[in-house]
């Protein structure tokens, strides 16, 4: 099992101090990982760059029994939490995305599947290859509005054109200044981070979002529910394929949404994404983590 180190971070946005908040964030211990290894070097990577920031597509990482098996956990786990991705979708009768309550999120993430286990071991591997700490984001950050979450679920079985434009979001925008501090591992007092960086700057954390998609095996790469990625102006760059396993790497503060569906009105199915919101924060001074991920993937 991957050992998931737990610690908590420091608020510097007192916005974000609201009973909702929780500042917990989990380090996924660094290890050279021979299975994690080997998958990888097995999966075909595509990586794409929108205004200079990247997406990682990873297909075939895991086996064929795995990600049957995560399929049918997947068919059977309960997301009982409902949301609208847009009040347009909701009007015109869209059904509601489905994702895991607290409870359900909190066990999922701690007695993880087989593929989510593997998933972690991947960020192990990261971790370890780029000589840097691999951690969540903090596990709840909530304003008055909105909460933002570590570890996200979205199952889906529809979306309209109206949700996948109002949706477009960025996860985190490090530019305009997180409400957290990262510390500065390579310093041996207490020293931070500036809140405010460009993503993935040398000597700067890089911040990603990785996602995995499980879907129903009738659901067809054209039934629509993968990602769009945008450029700053909010057009279309990319359309990212929801596929049965696939791993998604992405900077979160890429403009992105998901796709509206395209499913024939006599097919039911549906989609899961999985969806890890990561820190990489560099063990060692000036280290460029943008650049050697993209070295080791
Ligand atoms: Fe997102």
């Amino acid at each position: 099992m991957i050992k998931k180190e737990k610690d908590y971070v420091t608020l510097t946005n007192p916005k974000y101090d609201t009973p909702g908040t929780s500042l917990l964030v989990f380090h996924f211990e660094p290890q050279k990982g021979e299975n994690a290894e080997r998958q990888l070097a097995q999966a075909k990577i595509q990586i794409d760059s929108i205004d200079g920031k990247d997406v990682y597509s990873i297909d075939g990482y895991f086996s064929e029994k795995i990600s049957d098996q995560m399929r049918e956990i997947s068919r059977n786990a309960s997301f009982s939490r409902k949301s609208y991705g847009s009040l347009e979708g909701k009007e015109k009768g869209e059904s509601p995305a489905q994702s895991m309550n607290n409870q359900e999120k909190w066990e999922f993430f701690a007695k993880p599947p087989q593929a989510i286990e593997e998933l972690y071991g991947l960020f192990g591997l990261i971790g370890s290859k780029l000589d840097a700490k691999v951690s969540t984001l903090p596990w709840d950050l909530c304003d008055a509005k909105l909460c933002a979450s570590a570890f996200a679920t979205n199952r889906l079985e529809r979306c309209s054109s109206e949700s996948m434009n109002t949706g477009k979001h960025t996860d985190y925008d490090p530019v305009k200044g997180l409400p957290f501090a990262i510390p500065i591992l390579s310093s041996e007092e207490k020293k931070y981070h500036p809140s405010n960086f460009i993503n993935g700057e040398a000597g700067k954390p890089l911040l990603v979002s990785a996602m995995l998609y499980v879907t129903e095996d009738n659901f067809c790469p054209e039934f629509g529910l993968g990602t769009i990625f945008c450029e700053n102006s909010g057009e279309v760059a990319k359309r990212l394929n929801c596929q049965h396993m696939r791993i998604c790497i992405f900077e979160g503060d890429i403009l992105h949404s998901i796709e509206k569906s395209n499913i024939p009105d006599n097919i039911h199915t549906w989609r899961i994404s999985f969806v890890f919101k990561l820190m990489i924060n560099p063990n060692r001074l000036n280290v460029d983590l943008k650049n050697k991920l993209r070295e080791i993937l």
